[in-house]
């Protein structure tokens, strides 16, 4: 597939390896991705390094480079300049960058991965919890991250409110080729905002699903509160569905984690808790 490129190539070591070794094989050209994974393009190979169609270029050395940081995402900035996909958070004064899996890539924050990548993909990932979910009607996200649980909810869903706190998250996703579809969906809407605030202004009994993918305990307790639960309870639909991303329940901490938020969701209300370990989250029920 020789689509357009938009934005400018991407690469990671996954890519310049492809690079390296059909050069080292003598190849004048070689197929490679320069969107993470959505497209081909066909790139030309030569001993200065490699040139892409639309006028970047890989000098060697930068390949070299990108392959010394396997956890990071690289962005074309004009000659043979290659810059890390990364930005300062204002906001919470931590680093969020892109992390690359050879498919979607993930986003570290402080260094911590948003979605699970060991024997997965962050794409995989979201799926699972889209599909213990199955959304319908209106939806509400609450974090929107990389905007894969948005725009995977709104193959179902008539409409997704997406919801993220950090603006340097959203400026990454906007980005990240894999979540850029989500700005421009007809049934995503996405707002910067604390979603334990927002959620309180919006009406009762409206939403029909509510996707719950917080970031670790550790980073953002108040989305694992009783009081938060409270208003997901409150904006839900008679017979609406949470799911709620926990994270392993097969470490201690894990089943512990997953054994109290499962408390507060019945105490707020909710009704056929239960867990939902492929998905490594808890699925609930607000009553009809
Ligand atoms: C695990 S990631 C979400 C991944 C996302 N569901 C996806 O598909 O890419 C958690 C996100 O929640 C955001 N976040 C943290 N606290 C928040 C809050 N109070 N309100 C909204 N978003 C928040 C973080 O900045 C981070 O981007």
């Amino acid at each position: 597939m020789q689509d357009p490129m938009s934005g400018p190539p991407m690469l990671s070591h996954y890519e310049v390896q492809t690079l390296t070794r059909a050069y080292r094989q003598g190849r004048g050209q070689v197929q490679v991705t320069p969107d993470l994974g959505r497209t081909q393009v066909t790139v030309a190979l030569d001993e200065a390094g490699v040139r892409f169609p639309g006028g970047a270029r890989l000098a060697w050395d930068q390949a070299q480079e990108i392959l010394a940081h396997p956890n990071a995402v690289f962005a074309w900035a004009g000659g043979s300049t290659w810059e890390r996909v990364r930005a300062f958070s204002d906001l919470t004064g931590r680093v969020v960058s892109l992390y690359p899996t050879g498919r979607a890539p993930t986003m570290l924050l402080s260094g911590i991965p948003m979605h699970r990548v060991r024997n997965t993909d962050p794409w995989r990932d979201t799926q699972a919890k889209v599909r213990a979910l199955h959304p319908r009607g209106r939806v509400l996200d609450t974090c929107f991250g990389l905007g894969y649980s948005a725009l995977q909810a709104a193959r179902t869903a008539d409409w997704v409110l997406s919801v993220e706190l950090d603006p340097a998250v959203l400026a990454l996703a906007r980005r990240n080729p894999w979540s850029a579809p989500a700005f421009a969906h007809p049934r995503v809407r996405v707002v910067q905002a604390d979603v334990a605030r927002l959620v309180a202004g919006l009406p009762a009994d409206f939403f029909s699903a509510v996707l719950h993918d917080p970031p670790q305990f550790a980073l953002a307790g108040e989305l694992y509160g009783a009081a938060f639960y409270a208003q997901l309870y409150r904006v839900l639909k008679p017979g609406g569905r949470l799911f709620h991303y926990v994270g392993s329940q097969e470490t201690k901490m894990g089943r512990n984690l997953t054994r109290s938020v499962m408390e507060r969701l019945r105490a707020a209300g909710f009704a056929k808790v239960k867990p939902v370990p492929q998905a490594f989250g808890v699925l609930a029920r607000k009553p009809r």
